[in-house]
């Protein structure tokens, strides 16, 4: 178990999806056959995180805690906190710093979803990285509408740019921070930027000029999907829909992850199998057992 706590940040408008989300917060719709937060809240239990804050808008909270409840049922532990107004990814570090109590912590976006070989392995060496923070750089095809990494000639990260017009690489910042316990206090020293908000990548900035930032490749063999599209959105559920039929094995399973990790046992499981007895996803969860 990990001395790191979790968070994700699922607020903000979705408006880049309306009108589906008009009615319903974009990290509640399915990605095939589960609610998009189950794939980032996956990746924070494979990295053997227990204690989670989950922050949403102020109207959208009710709903995420229907669905989630306080995590007790996969072994996990929701703390439910509040964004008012999306003023930028970095306030989540200032909304959570009575959670994180000094704690260092993972943040992963409600709407980031990841997929790879290797990829506990990937977590485990993050987490294993107590002072610092460390992110995740993926090549893309269109840089400009990310978070992208500057490098020099020797490869080292010079530089982190939010959405460059001119992208000084391919290798976007993903959605998966890794950051020691003083990210609130760097969080706190932030201005906001010309939008309005408080920058991710200006809280990078900070760990980058220290020196105090790795940023790790995921290579070709991850998928990191995108949903911030309705075309984007549709693909990230044929390739879970492609992937798990082929397979024949889940991908963003909590009640999966928690058994593997022994977290809750073979009753438990059953007893959230029989739940969804009329689904494909209950009798995955049956033959787990
Ligand atoms: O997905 C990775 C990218 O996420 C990074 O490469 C960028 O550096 C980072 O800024 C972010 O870019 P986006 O354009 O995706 O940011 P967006 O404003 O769409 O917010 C990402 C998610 O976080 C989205 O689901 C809404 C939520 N959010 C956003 C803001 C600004 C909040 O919950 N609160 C907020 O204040």
């Amino acid at each position: 178990m990990s001395a790191r706590k979790g968070l994700i940040l699922a607020g903000g408008t979705g408006s880049r999806l309306w009108p589906i989300t008009q009615g319903l917060s974009k990290q509640l719709m399915p990605i095939y056959d589960k609610p998009m937060i189950y794939y980032p809240l996956s990746v924070l239990m494979l990295t053997g995180i227990r204690e989670i804050g989950i922050i949403t808008t102020p109207q959208d909270q009710a709903q995420f805690q229907n669905l989630l409840g306080d995590g007790t049922q996969w072994g996990v532990q929701i703390t439910w906190l509040v964004q008012e107004s999306p003023d930028g990814l970095a306030q989540a570090y200032l909304i959570a710093e009575e959670f994180l109590d000094g704690a260092p912590s993972a943040m992963v976006l409600g709407d980031n979803i990841f997929f790879g070989h290797g990829l506990p392995e990937l977590l485990a060496s993050a987490d294993a990285q107590m002072d610092g923070g460390t992110v995740f750089g993926y090549r893309v095809a269109d840089p400009e509408r990310y978070g992208v990494v500057g490098m020099d000639h020797d490869g080292r990260v010079t530089q982190i740019i939010e959405k460059p017009d001119v992208p000084p690489s391919n290798y976007a910042v993903t959605g998966l921070y890794f950051l020691d316990g003083s990210a609130p206090d760097r969080a706190r020293a932030i201005t906001p930027s010309a939008r309005g908000e408080l920058e991710i990548v200006t809280l990078l900035e900070s760990y980058l000029t220290e020196g105090a930032l790795t940023v790790e490749t995921m290579g070709r063999g991850y998928a990191w999907l995108d949903t911030g599209t309705h075309a984007s959105l549709l693909d990230a559920a044929n390739f879970v829909r492609t992937l798990q039929s082929r397979q024949g094995m889940q991908t963003g399973c909590p009640e999966e992850i928690a058994h593997g990790a022994g977290w809750i046992d073979d009753a438990q499981l059953s007893v959230l199998a029989d739940r969804y007895a009329k689904t494909e996803y209950g009798a995955y969860l049956r033959g787990l057992l």
